[in-house]
């Protein structure tokens, strides 16, 4: 709980220290740009009202959230509101606010959203990259400077006559203005991903060999979307769109490795909506994501999915048969062995317990996990192929220039991608939606299809 508290609290240290560096850098390309006194305070006003603006619309909603739910002393008014929804953002939308961020979570790009929530979450996050890319390049500036003094000093002893240093001041300039550009990089890179990249959509192929596979199922191949996250930034039209083009590219088998919901669970009603346009002549599969554990939407949506001809698979297999031979589909909800959302929900002590009994052998096992961390135990299981997403393939990484360069190194060593090891092999998909920040840079959305062949 210390140890929570700690973190948080430097983050938002950081965070502050963020905006004031970026307030007083705003400050000064004002001062060069604009001479005249009274346009730049007219100017200055204007800024601190949009920031202001984009700071209370996107901030007090939270704090006044967590505050509510703090001292929830109005425990009567909870049993009044549907499950999915907190007492905070209950009282949230009826009483502060709610005229202009009112109501469910939408399904489509709304006004408040394309105005206030995305140039906030924008702004936010690449100030922050900036921010932590200035320290970084002021820290390598002072270590040189100080090797460079070391270095001088050295050649200096015995000398009478101090060394002149001729590109001291040039290469100061020099440094300032490659620092501002290597500080302002993350805001052009973050506009790319948010209006390109986030739906530039990749098709990725992938064949894939299991010595177990039954003769009918050669040349089998299965569609898979991920993280769906249904919301303002991945509307139900654009859902919509990907169906399209996963019906259009004729799978055998579709399956679909959770996430559909971002955080408000009547969402749920849209996605299942949408997704059960899919089709596919050997059925459509699914397992479940954290999300849909955190809106606590798990049974109703696996209902909805049922009422729509899409089988969710919890703890459960389905056996696919052609040509009188089989194949079996495991799929379990959402395992995390570290702690990871509110109250911790769903820590397993070990990954897929009880996963054999819903094994078949001497055929191919193919399981539906959103988490990829069940793969070491898959494999160990002898389970032959696993199919999960969760990473986003590290939704902004610098994979490019590092794989260690992804945020999702932290919690898996699976982040995108195929890995294979005795017993099993992996693949990641890197999902179609974003969560936190609308924004993907390096990691565009994928559809996979695989085809399966025997050795
Ligand atoms: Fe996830």
């Amino acid at each position: 709980m210390l140890q929570r508290f700690l973190v948080a609290s430097a983050m938002m240290l950081i965070l502050v220290a963020s905006q004031v560096f970026w307030v007083g850098q705003v400050r000064d390309w004002l001062a060069s740009l604009i001479r005249n006194s009274a346009w730049r305070r007219r100017v200055s006003i204007a800024g601190w009202a949009c920031y202001l603006l984009l700071l209370s619309y996107n901030i007090l909603p939270s704090l006044f959230e967590a505050f509510i739910n703090r001292n929830s002393t109005l425990g009567s008014a909870r049993s009044a509101i549907p499950p999915h929804t907190t007492l905070g953002t209950a009282l949230f939308r009826t009483h502060f606010w709610g005229w202009i961020r009112g109501g469910p979570e939408p399904t489509h790009l709304t006004l408040p959203a394309a105005l206030l929530q995305a140039p906030f979450q924008w702004w936010v996050f690449c100030s922050l990259l900036g921010f932590l890319l200035a320290i970084l390049f002021g820290l390598t500036d002072r270590i040189a400077r100080a090797a460079r003094r070391l270095y001088q000093g050295v050649l200096q002893a015995g000398r009478a006559v101090p060394l002149h240093n001729p590109i001291s001041l040039a290469r100061r300039r020099f440094l300032e203005r490659t620092a501002l550009a290597v500080s302002t990089t993350p805001f052009v890179a973050g506009a790319y991903g948010m209006f390109y990249e986030r739906v530039n959509l990749e098709i990725s192929h992938r064949a894939i060999k299991i010595p177990r596979l039954p003769r009918a199922f050669e040349g089998f191949r299965i569609a898979q979307l991920s993280d769906i996250h249904i919301g303002p930034f991945m509307t139900a039209e654009e859902i919509r769109r990907y169906v399209g083009i996963a019906n259009g590219l004729k799978p055998d088998l579709v399956t679909l490795t959770g996430d559909f919901v971002t955080w408000d669970g009547s969402t749920q009603f849209a996605v299942v909506d949408v997704l059960a346009g899919i089709k596919a002549p050997f059925g459509v599969y699914g397992c479940l994501g954290n999300h849909e554990m955190w809106a606590k939407v798990e049974d109703s949506i696996t209902r909805l999915f049922a009422l729509r001809g899409i089988r969710v698979l919890r703890s459960e297999q389905a056996l696919i048969r052609s040509g009188g031979e089989v194949i079996n589909l495991l799929g379990v909800d959402y395992q995390s062995s570290s702690p990871m959302g509110p109250r911790n929900q769903r820590l397993v002590r070990q990954y897929l317990e009880g996963i054999d009994r819903l094994m078949v052998p001497g055929t191919a096992n193919i399981l539906l996990s959103h988490n990829p961390n069940t793969f070491d135990r898959a494999a160990e299981y002898g389970i032959d192929l696993s199919l999960a997403g969760h990473t986003h393939g590290g939704q902004v990484t610098l994979e490019f220039i590092s794989p260690d360069l992804s945020p999702s190194r932290l919690i898996t060593p699976y982040v995108r991608g195929w890995f294979g090891k005795p017993g099993g092999q992996l693949y990641v998909n890197r999902g179609i939606g974003t969560i936190g920040v609308p924004i993907r840079f390096d990691a565009p959305p994928e559809i996979t299809v695989y085809e399966l062949a025997r050795s």
